[in-house]
């Protein structure tokens, strides 16, 4: 199956983001990935629920959130009011459960995060009330990092553990090269900053991930 190719907000050009979404559009891709980050659970600051606002007034892209945050109960809401389509919580939290059903309740998809040094098991008990299980294949705040493959042999687990077909992304360190390595190890949506926006030819490497007819 061709995967879906989820390109990272944070690798865009910030200044012109109306131009940068339209420029995903054009390249058939229908996802779009935005990183919240709060300064605390990452070392790092982005984005917020006025930027999916923003976003969903001029796209029907699907809007992917992945909140790097302390306390995601603060803001599932809001998001969901904003026009997030699937919200995903980090699996190393207290209040993950809560907030994945949070998320369900506001009839949002639900996705759980996994930081690359927690095993697929710390999953286990939360997947029933997840859409989506994410994969950190760098260390959470920063793009343009090296993707650390090691991560990757949790697809499978998290398949497993589940029990049923959700659906597995990956999220740091994909590029054209690697990004077929990632597909074989069972991940259905690659998330793409650094290697997609910033690729010199960024629809050739769509059709390299994806086939011409992406
Ligand atoms: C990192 C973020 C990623 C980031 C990926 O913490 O969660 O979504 O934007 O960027 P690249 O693809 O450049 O590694
Ligand atoms: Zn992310």
């Amino acid at each position: 199956m061709k995967p879906i190719i989820a390109p990272s907000l944070l690798a865009a050009d910030l200044l012109n983001l109306e131009a940068e979404i339209q420029r995903i559009e054009a390249l058939g891709l229908p996802w779009l990935h935005f990183d919240h980050m709060d300064g605390h659970f990452v070392p790092n600051i982005a984005f917020g629920p006025d930027f999916v606002v923003a976003v969903r007034r001029k796209s029907a892209l699907y809007l992917d959130v992945h909140l790097m945050l302390d306390e995601p109960l603060s803001y599932v809401e809001r998001y969901a009011q904003a026009g997030a389509d699937g919200i995903t919580v980090h699996a190393e939290l207290d209040c993950a459960r809560e907030a994945l059903a949070l998320i369900r309740r506001l009839g949002k998809k639900a996705g759980i995060a996994l930081n690359p040094g927690t095993p697929a098991e710390v999953a286990a008990p939360l997947l029933d009330l997840a859409d989506m299980a994410l994969v950190m294949t760098v260390q959470p705040g920063f793009g343009g990092q090296s993707i650390k493959a090691e991560c990757l042999a949790k697809a499978a687990a998290l398949r497993a553990l589940a029990g049923r077909d959700i659906l597995i992304e990956a999220d740091g360190g994909i590029n054209a090269q690697n990004a077929q390595q990632v597909v074989d190890t069972g991940v259905d949506v690659l998330v793409m900053g650094t290697g997609l926006l910033r690729a010199s030819d960024p629809a050739g490497v769509v059709s390299a991930i994806c086939g011409a007819s992406a």
